[in-house]
């Protein structure tokens, strides 16, 4: 873990709306004055209601989303700093994979690439050798409990819980500094997903700074070091997980 305090990312003053062209161009608040910066090797845990602005937040730094207003610091591997608010979608791609990842509770669709192929691509996306990255993806289906007998099949015909853990390998391959995860294990069974959160707890370890969303208490009582509360896209309450899970409501961890 870097020890030198120095954040991987600082957001400020983030406001997001949404304008609904087809309901009479009324215009949905879901981000409000959302400040808060991370570290590297930090795991943070956004918590909060159905509608509350989580997923909004992890999209608006992945930049799938444009932030109405606010900066979005984000310092780079090579020590440069950016505004992700700021950049050109061009820029966006180039940080995205091995500066920033984002995991959602689906797997990206490719349905005529094979198990093995799809995750190792991925390292391969991100600077690994096709051997390192072949080597390092069975390691990881191995640890997510996908028998081999499925490496070679085409993720389509994958059930909801297989594609969900090819999903969390490819995302966890050589990993990027900031990983953005959005309910990644909301399909697993108890044992599958305690399989997927050990692979998770190791990110930390690594040095890699993550920002994710789990409907699920002991996801975040393991995992999480902090626990960010929203409530109707705002900031409600932000520090330590030993000190902010006592308060939680169970409808900030229920889907
Ligand atoms: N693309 C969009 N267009 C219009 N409104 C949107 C869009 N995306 C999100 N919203 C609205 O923003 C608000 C926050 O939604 P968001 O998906 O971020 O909530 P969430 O905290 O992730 O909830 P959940 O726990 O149910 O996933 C909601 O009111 C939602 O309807
Ligand atoms: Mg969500």
């Amino acid at each position: 873990m870097d020890t030198t305090l120095q954040p991987i990312l600082e957001a400020s003053g983030l406001a997001k709306s949404f304008t609904l062209h087809n309901i009479d161009g009324r215009t949905v608040s879901a981000l409000h004055d959302i400040s808060f910066a991370v570290q590297p090797g930090e795991h943070v845990t956004l918590a909060g209601s159905s509608g509350a602005g989580k997923s909004t937040l992890l999209r608006v730094l992945y930049r799938t989303y444009r932030v109405s207003t606010g900066s979005i610091k984000f310092h780079l591997r090579s020590g440069r700093v950016v505004d992700i608010a700021q950049l050109t979608d061009v820029e966006i791609l180039a940080l995205r994979g091995r500066e920033i990842g984002y995991v959602s509770q689906f797997l990206a669709a490719q349905p005529r690439r094979s198990v093995l192929d799809l995750v190792s691509r991925a390292g391969v996306s991100r600077g690994m050798s096709r051997t390192d990255a072949r080597e390092m993806a069975a390691l990881s289906l191995r640890r997510l409990n996908i028998t081999e007998a499925l490496w070679d099949v085409h993720t389509a015909v994958l059930s909801g819980g297989e594609k969900q853990r090819v999903n969390i390998a490819a995302g966890l391959i050589s990993p990027p500094r900031l990983l953005l995860l959005d309910e990644p294990v909301s399909a697993l069974d108890p044992e599958n997903r305690a399989r997927a959160i050990d692979l998770i707890a190791d990110l930390a370890d690594a040095g890699v700074a993550v920002l994710a969303v789990f409907h699920d208490l002991d996801a975040i009582s393991r995992l999480a070091t902090r626990v960010i509360r929203m409530a109707h896209g705002r900031i409600i309450d932000d520090g330590p997980a030993a000190e902010v899970l006592p308060f939680l409501q169970p409808s900030d961890v229920q889907p």
